[in-house]
């Protein structure tokens, strides 16, 4: 891909990842004025006149290019207000989360524009913020400093820590969870136990919640031996996610979550069956670990050796007393494991009276 000209510079990410040698997720270009313009001679697919940005079809490929921009925010954590389209590269670069993120490298010369120390942070492995409101304006910003230091292994440096720290004591709920949920997604599949240390360690968890659950088991150890689909709601799933837009999935997981304590290993089983994986190793975490481990370990592949067939030869009429019949089965079955298949027929045939 060779989209070449004076004005128009990769930005952000591509050019963070390209000094450190890992491919980048997407590369964005900005180009200095007003990129809608510059691309009135390619094969616009989209633009938006609004936010400066045009989406055209390059060598085979789409590609977004964003106008320089600044940005204000009339509304602490929510979405910014564009302003300033076509403005200097440097007060759109200036308007970006971290010093790491606020480069670009020129498409035509190479040259690579570096206002505010991006490359020397980069070699300390720092993530500096760009001005003390940084996390006012967007505290989803807290997160992605969090995915960045779970992603590439850098700490925050003393005085972004210090802004951070005080953002987090004194919160403004009001603010958009849409992009906090992603990013929160986003860092924890990168590696849920780094994100999670950090996330406790440095409090971050009070973006969702005051409390911290009290947890008394290791839940890698869990996530790593029963292996849910869902891994970050398991860790996650115990902090008050009402602000977050959760999917109907999601909901189900936390909404599954049981509190009671049954005394027999099939009101165990009848608990357990037909909830989420994720909703047993929470309630491992917060209920009773022993409970969910015996009904994972030993209870859940439980199955009665006999079908609705079976029952139909034994002469018995489909209807509701099949669910009775099998339920009867698999409390048998969860007593005795080693029951074979004709044991099965003798115990229905000896309950209902069958010759
Ligand atoms: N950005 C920002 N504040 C945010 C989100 C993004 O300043 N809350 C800026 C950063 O300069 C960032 C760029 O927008 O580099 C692009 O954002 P995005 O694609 O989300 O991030 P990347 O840095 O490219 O990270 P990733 O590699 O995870 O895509």
């Amino acid at each position: 891909m060779t989209l070449k000209d004076k004005n128009l510079y990769y930005v952000g990410g591509v050019v963070r990842d390209e000094m450190l040698g890992t491919p980048s997720f997407d590369i964005d270009f900005c180009y200095e004025g007003n990129a809608i313009e510059f691309a009135k001679n390619l094969n616009i697919l989209k633009e938006n006149p609004d936010f400066g940005t045009v989406r055209v079809l390059y060598n085979g490929q789409e590609i977004d290019i964003a106008s320089t921009r600044e940005e204000t925010y009339p509304k602490a954590g929510h979405l910014p207000v564009v302003k300033n389209i076509g403005c200097s590269l440097k007060n759109d670069l200036k308007r970006r989360d971290f010093t790491i993120n606020a480069m670009a490298k020129n498409t035509v010369s190479g040259e690579i524009i570096d206002y505010f120390g991006g490359m020397e942070d980069i070699r300390l492995k720092k993530l500096k913020v760009l001005h003390s409101n940084s996390f006012i304006d967007d505290p989803t910003r807290i997160l992605r400093a969090l995915k960045f230091s779970v992603r590439f292994g850098f700490e925050l440096d003393d005085e972004t820590k210090k802004l951070q720290d005080k953002y987090l004591e004194n919160i403004n709920y009001d603010m958009s969870y849409h992009r906090l949920k992603k990013e929160l997604k986003e860092t924890f599949n990168l590696n849920n136990e780094e994100a999670y240390k950090r996330f406790v360690e440095q409090g971050i968890y009070k973006l969702l919640d005051n409390n911290l659950p009290t947890i008394t088991t290791s839940i890698e150890q869990l996530i790593s031996k029963y292996n849910p689909i869902t891994p970050w709601i398991v860790y996650l799933g115990l902090f008050d996610l009402s602000k977050l837009e959760l999917s109907v999935e999601e909901k189900k997981i936390i909404e599954s979550i049981p509190t009671q304590k049954p005394k027999t290993e099939f009101e165990i089983y009848k608990m357990f069956e037909n909830i989420p994986l994720e909703s047993i190793l929470l309630y491992a975490l917060s209920v009773d670990y022993n409970i969910a481990c015996h009904y994972l370990d030993n209870l859940k592949s439980t199955r009665v050796k006999l079908n609705g067939e079976d029952l139909k030869k034994l002469g018995i009429p489909n209807g509701k007393i099949y669910k009775e019949i099998f339920n009867y089965l698999l409390e048998k079955r969860i007593k005795n494991q080693s029951l074979s298949k004709s044991d099965e027929i003798n115990l229905v045939k000896e309950k209902y009276g069958i010759l």
